[in-house]
């Protein structure tokens, strides 16, 4: 008896390691189920996780029960499935999802609850649709508004693009699904992004580029990163060991996984030494197009394993990017704490409508104009391409096949119902195609009409009109804010300006909404009487335009970049170098402005204002800031000062406002701009409501990167608090000392 109680027992023991192998076991801490897994690997599968077997997935352990890892673009929602191994969708009838707003917009609601909803809300689509790894967020700093992709990006400043990409990299995340935010690093251009190697200081590198992406490793702690296509300091991006080596996982500790961009591989050696622990591609040597289904070809696949067996390496990077590849494996599909998450559900709507609410820019608004009173409307004319084209297809991989789109006219006719009547007109035509990667609009823009007979209906129909809603901008085609070619003039393209002209000539009631992830330029900005800065809005775009022209919404959207009036008032057009034309070899790109980028630069101009400065955004109503004060005069360099200031709400309606604190060091020994934003509140009050804000200063507030100590350094002296409503709308000085 005792011997069949023996033996059941140790067979009891038997089935339960067998059953549960420290790697499957849930009740392990994962570094030890790592290591577990990592023994039992064969060669073979360790060269098989580091590189993609798919278009968009890289593989697992079949044989262990280890998960393929599978991502998908993009920042604003999430892509249509493809086939294995082709860039064109691959036609199935469950993956229309929301498109939520372009980046652009969430960074210029200027709030970071924004932020998290946005992160909550696409990552439960990323999730439903089975996505472990979202490729996105995008936070490459806007130095040129000729940069394709500034859309996907979120404006011209460090502090603001941290504030509000930590969030969203949370939300995301807390869904079970890794964020991969990219690019990393200086992508600031998209015509020559494979072959321009950034040339810059420490200074700017440290202060304006890296921020939002430390902000993201260290607060955010994103799973992945994504190594951008460019070079710097002549060596690309991908296998860069300054970039990804010596700071990202030397000075800020990323435990995470560096996935490449797509192609941005392009030596072996350099990939298994400086960093590199996920290749994805297309096809053969990651760039052109060679013999499909070449994933063994890759720099990270066969050619690895061949080094490895022949000796010319060990497998101690090998294991290093195992063991990252697992962890990122571990904290998405072996996860089995994740939620289902969801597609299409009115919460992601009512999120994706609520953020481009909240983002859409009042610029100007004369004789308050603005919101459109229907009782004084009888006809509204809508002018403009943008009002009726569909802008989630095309500019590039954050193209998306929505479930619906609501455009800006339908938007406003839904609202505006039979309380007037809203007639239409083209204006002028741009781009009438719709289609990206075999998802199409299924629009038919095409007309044949002049651009004079365009104008002459515009203008025939503006004449007895109420109010006139100009609706243009640029659209994501080719060179008008799309990946992979920077724009090739700041005006605005297709003729507009001349339809504005025209239209303002016959009305005074001229609404100008500008959607585009990129400031353009208004020289017909004083004809007009109200301008709004509208963006990318993707499935709700036109209930959200329509809630902030009809007063439904009272706008709070701030500039997350400079308007310049003209690109030269741009320092990277000149002082620095910023190249669209087209090249074939490697050359260098001088950020020659360093620091001074966007209001960092407009600061130091006399004579030079920008049309609409940062942060600068009106409101329905109108607030009053009280005297700033400070509960001290001095403070330490490990102690802090608190500044707080009264804003009142001296309109008639709620309203929000978003509070900036800047910082100017009075002197320096090293040139510093005239101010830094570094603190901003976005608070809501009722018409008459008072409110204090305070902002905690600390030593990093004051502090700048000394590239020759090689150190963040806050130097003892006068600074000032400054509180603002924008980069130029200055409310309050508060002087203090750092002892
Ligand atoms: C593209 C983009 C990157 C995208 C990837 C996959 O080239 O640069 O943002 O996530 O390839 O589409």
């Amino acid at each position: 008896m005792k011997k069949i109680l023996f033996g059941l027992t140790m067979l009891m023991s038997l089935n339960v390691s067998a059953q549960n192998p420290v790697y499957l076991d849930e009740t392990k801490p994962v570094e030890e189920r790592i290591e577990d897994a990592l023994k039992r690997m064969t060669l073979r599968e360790k060269i098989n996780v580091i590189h993609a077997q798919s278009k968009f997935s890289s593989a697992g352990v079949p044989r262990l029960g280890i998960p393929e890892l599978w991502t998908d673009d993009g920042p604003h929602g999430i892509r249509a499935e493809v086939l294995w191994d082709q860039w064109n969708q691959a036609g199935w009838t469950n993956d229309s999802i929301v498109a939520f707003p372009a980046l652009t917009c969430l960074a210029a609601t200027w709030n970071p609850e924004m932020a998290l909803l946005y992160g909550e809300s696409i990552g439960e689509e990323a999730r439903y649709r089975n996505k472990s790894v979202l490729l996105g967020p995008g936070v490459n700093i806007n130095r040129s508004p000729l940069n394709g992709r500034s859309f996907e990006y979120m404006g011209e400043d460090p502090y603001l693009s941290s504030k509000m990409v930590v969030p969203y990299v949370q939300g995301v995340q807390s869904k079970g699904v890794a964020t991969c935010v990219k690019h990393f690093a200086l992508n600031n251009s998209e015509t020559n992004r494979n072959n321009e190697n950034v040339v810059l200081d420490d200074r700017a590198l440290y202060e304006i580029y890296l921020p939002a992406f430390k902000a993201a490793v260290i607060e955010g702690k994103t799973w992945s990163i994504m190594g951008s296509y460019n070079l710097y300091q002549n060596q690309h991006a991908c296998h860069n060991k300054r970039l990804l080596v010596d700071i990202l996982k030397g000075e800020w500790g990323f435990d995470g996984v560096v996935i490449s961009d797509w192609g941005g591989v392009h030596n072996t050696m350099e990939a298994i030494t400086n960093g590199m622990d996920l290749e994805f591609g297309t096809w053969t040597n990651g760039l052109t197009e060679g013999a499909s289904n070449a994933y063994d070809n890759y720099y990270l696949a066969v050619p690895y394993l061949k080094l490895i067996q022949s000796g010319k390496v060990t497998t101690a990077e090998l294991d290093e990017k195992v063991r990252r590849v697992l962890r990122l494996i571990y904290r998405t599909a072996m996860n089995k704490n994740r939620p289902y998450g969801n597609i299409c559900s009115e919460a992601h709507y009512a999120a994706a409508q609520k953020i481009g609410e909240e983002g859409i820019v009042l610029l100007q608004n004369k004789n308050k104009i603005l919101p459109i009173d229907l009782n004084k409307a009888k006809k509204i004319l809508v002018v403009g391409e943008n009002a009726i084209k569909m802008m989630t297809v095309g500019g590039g991989s954050s193209s998306l096949k929505a479930q619906h789109e609501i455009l800006p006219l339908d938007g406003l006719k839904m609202r505006i119902g039979d309380r007037a009547k809203v007639v239409y007109a083209r204006g002028y035509v741009g781009d009438p195609t719709g289609s990206y990667n075999n998802v199409t609009t299924g629009q038919d823009l095409n007309d044949s009409r002049t651009p004079a007979e365009l104008i002459a209906e515009a203008t025939m129909e503006a004449a007895d009109a109420d109010y006139v809603i100009f609706i243009g901008g640029l659209n994501k085609s080719n060179h008008q804010d799309a990946e992979g070619a920077d724009r090739l003039q700041y005006d605005l393209p297709y003729n507009q300006s001349d339809v504005i002209n025209a239209l303002s000539k016959v009305n005074k009631n001229i609404i100008v909404v500008n959607i585009s992830g990129n400031a353009v330029a208004m020289p017909w900005r004083n004809e007009v009487s109200a301008i709004v800065q509208d963006w990318y809005l993707g499935s709700q775009a036109g209930l959200s335009l329509a809630s902030v022209l009809m007063g439904d919404v009272n706008p709070s959207g701030k500039l997350p970049y400079t308007i310049y009036e003209k690109l030269e008032d741009c320092s990277a057009h000149s002082v620095g170098e910023f190249v669209n034309e087209r090249r074939k070899q490697v050359y260098d790109v001088h950020y020659k402005e360093g620091i001074f980028v966007g209001y960092r630069y407009t600061d130091m101009q006399k004579k030079v204002q920008p049309a609409f400065p940062f942060g600068y955004g009106l409101s329905y109503t109108t607030f009053t800031y009280g005297k700033p004060v400070a509960d001290a005069k001095t403070m330490t360099a490990d102690g802090k000062l608190i500044v707080t200031v009264t804003v009142k709400n001296t309109g008639t309606r709620e309203g929000q406002e978003v509070v900036q604190l800047y910082i100017a060091d009075k002197k320096s020994s090293l040139p510093r701009p005239v101010k830094e934003l570094k603190g901003f509140q976005k608070v809501r009050l009722a018409a008459g409501e008072s409110k204090e804000v305070s902002f905690t200063i600390e030593k990093e507030a004051l502090s700048f990167f000394d590239d020759m100590k090689h150190a963040w350094v806050a130097e003892p002296g006068k600074f000032e608090a400054i509180i603002a409503a924008s980069a130029t709308d200055i409310k309050g000085v508060v002087p203090f000392e750092l002892k």
